[in-house]
């Protein structure tokens, strides 16, 4: 796909890796629609980026936004959902693990709802994450939704074909998940990931640039693209 002239709509695009894929994108010539819960906690949206609010976990507020984007070439949904849980699976909160699959909603609603608007060469990227195929410690859920993203996409490739959907898996990135931008978020971020074969944490273009990597290959669709210093293979 060649970017340029085209348009997107991407969920969790006001923050850490939607708002980098946005940027990318406009930097390609394409124009950004961005939804996220509150927007104007966002800042100012970089130019060729329109903020909207959208919870994606609201079924017809997606269908909504989906329908006024339209037409649209390219779906991205970054969206975290909401809080997801930490810990031991036997000590866990089980509305806390159940919530945690806000994030598969929010991506689920976003396909049902936005990729019928979508023209036959158009393309969905969704976001997973390291645990879904090695969890550390303490990531049982994420390790649950991010398997079951993966999952979703392998299986829904073939049904919404010519169209494409993919997934990027990142490891630790230094976004605004881990709190404000600072030294001391850089430096939380790189330690979790000091035992990875790339030492330090991602940042959100990195990652980006394999949403758009995805974006532009017409030859890929069902898979996963990892982003993650080498975390899979380390120690
Ligand atoms: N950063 C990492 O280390 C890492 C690692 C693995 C996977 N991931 C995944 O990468 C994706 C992006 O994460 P990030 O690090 O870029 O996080 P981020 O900087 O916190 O951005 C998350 C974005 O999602 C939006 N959002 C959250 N809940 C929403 C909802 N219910 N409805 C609509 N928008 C919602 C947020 O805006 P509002 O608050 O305004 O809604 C924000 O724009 C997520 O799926 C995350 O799980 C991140």
């Amino acid at each position: 796909m060649d970017i340029a002239g085209k348009k997107a709509l991407v969920f969790g695009g006001t923050s850490g890796i939607g708002l980098a894929a946005a940027s990318q994108l406009v930097e390609r010539g394409a124009t950004v629609v961005a939804a996220s819960r509150n927007p104007d906690r966002a800042g100012d949206p970089p130019p060729g980026v329109t903020f909207t609010s959208c919870d994606v976990r609201d079924e017809a507020a997606v269908a909504k936004l989906c329908a006024e984007t339209a037409p649209y070439d390219i779906l991205i949904n970054a969206a975290t959902g909401g809080d997801r849980a930490v810990g031991p699976f036997l000590e866990m909160d089980m509305a806390g693990y159940r919530g945690s699959f806000n994030k598969l909603w929010g991506y689920a609603n976003a396909v049902r709802f936005g990729a019928e608007f979508l023209p036959p060469d158009g393309c969905i990227v969704l976001v997973s994450g390291a645990p879904a195929r090695r969890k550390k410690p303490g990531q049982i859920s994420l390790a649950s939704v991010g398997g079951a993203v993966e999952a979703f996409v392998r299986g829904l490739a073939p049904e919404i074909a010519p169209r494409r959907i993919n997934v990027v898996s990142p490891g630790f990135i230094d976004t605004p998940m881990f709190g404000p931008a600072g030294s001391e978020r850089t430096a939380a971020v790189n330690e979790r990931s000091a035992g990875h074969i790339i030492p330090r944490g991602g940042a959100p273009d990195e990652v980006a640039m394999a949403i758009i990597f995805l974006i532009e290959n017409d030859f890929v669709t069902g898979t996963t693209v990892d982003v993650d210093g080498g975390w899979l293979l380390s120690g």
